[in-house]
């Protein structure tokens, strides 16, 4: 008789999105006049930019024709992409990022969830709290969480580092030392960032400690302030602690696309152990590589029309994050992010539970939400709008919500 995987069975509840689906369901059922705007989950809903488009076409072309036909990808990607990333996002921030340390991979998603697997079973993860589910559940699917506490939502082997008001949303060093220490910043879904020289600390505090540092990049393109770090290849020291995780789907709107990529430096060892030689031996055995078309598209996102076009759908999603917070700190509420990120993160009123708020919301001003609970047990109390709406529904929404 087969045996399951069982810390599948540890797996709290559903996934977030799906509860929220359920519950926009039922309310759509029961109310089928009423008009919902959705501002919950992160998805874009901006068109692909010309350039984009005109890339695919061309390369939809070359697949119809013998001489210009691609088959499997290379293992870490195609060259002109690898060098068009290495060149655009590291070497004209002053990164020294080697081509070949780059992976490209079908999205940040997946990287995410699968670099837990050239860890040990036995090491310890810290997370920020809230944040993007995905490190923490795909830790308990390979075991290394412990027992999960209903009650305080936790697992007694996931050191948490709450972000919340009282801190400024800045993670602190936890009291036990953690061997893997996720970090996404800008962050989801606070929507705040710590600045490059708090970074560096983060940096500094991994190599003293002998742990790596999984950093998850995947809101960079959002970034408007100057004293942020667009990679943690800026600071001093990060090839020798730290992973980078990047995803195509938020500044280029690749989420149906599917596109990422993950550095992994040659200096980052344990011991004589190289990273880079174990991700490439794992990423050859489970990955096929991204599709030829995908990969030409991520290279047009680099042209100099991909960027101009790009700088503009970034500036119409952070144009609805303006509205968004601005609209809500007009309507009494205390609000946080917009500003390096395409999340804004409120405290719920009158004490509220975050699912307490989603439910006000949805019923009152048929606004769909995120609630904040969701992302973590610091997000208790808080709750997330995205700013990935367009510009008129993103009015709208506000409109209604001042009205309460
Ligand atoms: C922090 C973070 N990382 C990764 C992802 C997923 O990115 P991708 O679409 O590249 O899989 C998301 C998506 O919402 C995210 O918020």
């Amino acid at each position: 008789m087969f045996k399951i995987n069982e810390n599948y069975q540890k797996l709290p509840g559903s996934y977030l999105f799906s509860t929220i689906a359920k519950k926009v369901s039922a309310f759509t059922q029961a109310n089928p006049d009423k008009d919902i705007i959705r501002l919950g989950i992160g998805d874009v809903t901006q068109p692909l930019a010309p350039a984009v488009i005109e890339a695919m076409h061309k390369a939809v072309d070359e697949m119809g024709n013998a001489e210009t036909f691609h088959g499997y990808a290379p293992d870490l990607g195609y060259e002109f992409l690898r060098n068009a990333i290495a060149e655009n996002d590291y070497k004209s921030r002053g990164c020294e990022i080697a081509p070949d340390e780059i992976f490209v991979s079908d999205g940040a998603k997946s990287d995410s969830a699968n670099i837990q697997e050239i860890f040990s079973q036995d090491n310890r993860i810290a997370v920020c709290d809230p944040v993007y589910p995905v490190y923490v559940d795909s830790n308990v699917m390979s075991g290394r969480t412990g027992v999960y506490d209903a009650k305080t939502e936790t697992w007694s082997d996931v050191i948490y580092m709450p972000c919340t008001m009282e801190n400024g949303f800045v993670p602190e060093f936890p009291k036990e030392t953690p061997d893997m220490i996720y970090l996404c910043l800008p962050n989801n879904p606070t929507g705040t960032t710590i600045t490059k020289a708090q970074l560096q600390e983060w940096v500094d505090y991994a190599n003293r400690s002998g742990a790596v540092i999984i950093y998850d990049g995947a809101y960079e393109a959002y970034i408007s302030e100057k004293d942020v770090a667009h990679s943690i290849y800026e600071c001093e020291g990060a090839r020798t602690c730290a992973i980078e995780l990047k995803s195509f789907s938020k500044n280029a709107g690749f989420t149906g696309v599917r596109l990422g990529y993950t550095v992994v430096p040659k200096e980052l060892k344990c011991g004589d152990v190289s990273l880079h030689g174990m991700w490439a031996r794992r990423h050859g055995t489970k990955f096929n590589g991204a599709p030829y078309i995908v990969q030409r598209a991520g290279e047009a996102v680099y042209s100099p029309e991909g960027k101009a076009q790009l700088k503009e759908q970034v500036a119409y999603y952070m144009k609805n994050a303006s509205v968004i917070k601005a609209g809500l700190k007009d309507a009494g509420y205390t609000a946080f992010g917009g500003v390096n990120a395409p999340y804004i993160w409120l405290k719920t009123p009158d004490k509220m539970t975050s699912w307490e708020f989603f439910d006000y919301l949805l019923e009152k001003a048929n606004v769909v939400g995120t609630p904040g609970s969701g992302f973590g047990p610091s997000g208790e109390g808080y709750f997330r709008l995205t700013a990935f709406g367009s510009y008129e529904n993103t009015l709208a929404a506000i409109e209604r919500v001042k009205k309460l």
